[in-house]
């Protein structure tokens, strides 16, 4: 499974947001916010990109606020912008999935806004630097929100990478599952995996991951045992196993997307951004230096 394609399984699961840390309503409000603020000034019909832009939060956030501005959202991957969006919302607002922001299909000075959230950074950012810059007109403004390398995000996904992997080892929990499915491994026999697997890791393990990885299991014996449906058993292990594999993948993008101090200084200057305009800053609304969210930066060209 390519990176891609780890993102296009993420987004036909009609997710609209990824990377909000602990999913809360604070996080959502703070981004929400951010991007109000951004366009409050903005003249109607103004034209505004947002690159890698999933299932577009930052869209919907910005359409929410401002039904007279054009709006388009772009992704390399398969996004699915419309099952998590009100079909109103859909007026004057572009989504382009299958679209490197590396090579960005317009005009050159053609938008008077480019902005991105957890996005652009995933990409080349040299190449996708040049192209943000070449898109955005003169005296047109840039706002992007970047992953932080000691984010509360950053943490909470090597946390959840951690226990991704302990799944897939050769005593995990899912390796004996295939031999249960197998004939390979008796229901009693998993069981007692089972409990090893809770034993070896124990006080590391959350609900989200392996608690839910316990339902499906309970799914999958109750397809073998009861129904004596082995297919439909296998196809759901296997099925998980790319889910886990799509995470993981999307977790190690994320970890290398993360950009230093030095990356962001770097960056402005190669968006070209004036530098009497050029804002970075740490967004730490709780001001606790464990709950960083990430990069703030804010110019005009
Ligand atoms: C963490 S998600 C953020 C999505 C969205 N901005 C949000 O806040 O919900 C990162 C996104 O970057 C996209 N991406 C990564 N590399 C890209 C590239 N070269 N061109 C376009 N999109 C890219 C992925 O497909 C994914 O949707």
């Amino acid at each position: 499974m390519n990176e891609n394609q780890a993102w296009s399984c993420y987004w036909q699961d009609s997710h609209l947001d990824s990377c909000i840390a602990r999913s809360q309503q604070q996080d959502q409000q703070l981004l929400m916010n951010l991007w109000q603020q951004f366009v409050k000034n903005s003249s109607p019909n103004e034209h505004l990109l947002d690159l890698a832009t999933g299932n577009g939060s930052v869209i919907h956030a910005i359409h929410n606020e401002r039904q007279d501005l054009n709006l388009v959202g772009v992704d390399y991957a398969a996004i699915s912008p419309s099952t998590s969006a009100s079909e109103e919302e859909i007026g004057s607002v572009r989504f382009m999935g299958n679209t490197d922001i590396s090579a960005l299909p317009f005009k050159s000075n053609s938008f008077d806004y480019v902005t991105s959230q957890f996005g652009f950074e995933y990409a080349d950012v040299k190449t996708a630097s040049k192209e943000l810059s070449r898109v955005l007109k003169k005296g047109g403004r840039c706002q992007l929100v970047i992953h932080h390398p000691n984010s509360e995000i950053l943490t909470s996904s090597s946390k959840r990478n951690d226990e991704l992997n302990w799944l897939l080892e050769p005593e995990g929990l899912l390796v004996h599952l295939t031999a249960y499915i197998d004939n390979n491994l008796s229901a009693d026999q998993l069981d007692k995996c089972g409990q090893a697997y809770m034993d070896k890791y124990v006080g590391q393990l959350t609900k989200d991951v392996t608690g839910q990885i316990y339902q499906v299991i309970g799914q999958i014996i109750s397809l073998k045992e009861h129904q004596g449906n082995n297919e439909l058993a296998r196809l759901t292990v296997e099925n998980l196993m790319n889910r886990i594999k799509a995470e993981l993948s999307r977790l190690n993008q994320l970890k290398a997307a993360a950009m230093s101090a030095e990356n962001i200084e770097e960056l402005i200057k190669l968006i070209g951004l004036v530098p009497e305009s050029a804002k970075m800053k740490v967004l730490n609304p709780f001001n606790a230096p464990e709950l960083i969210f990430g990069w703030l930066i804010n110019g005009r060209k």
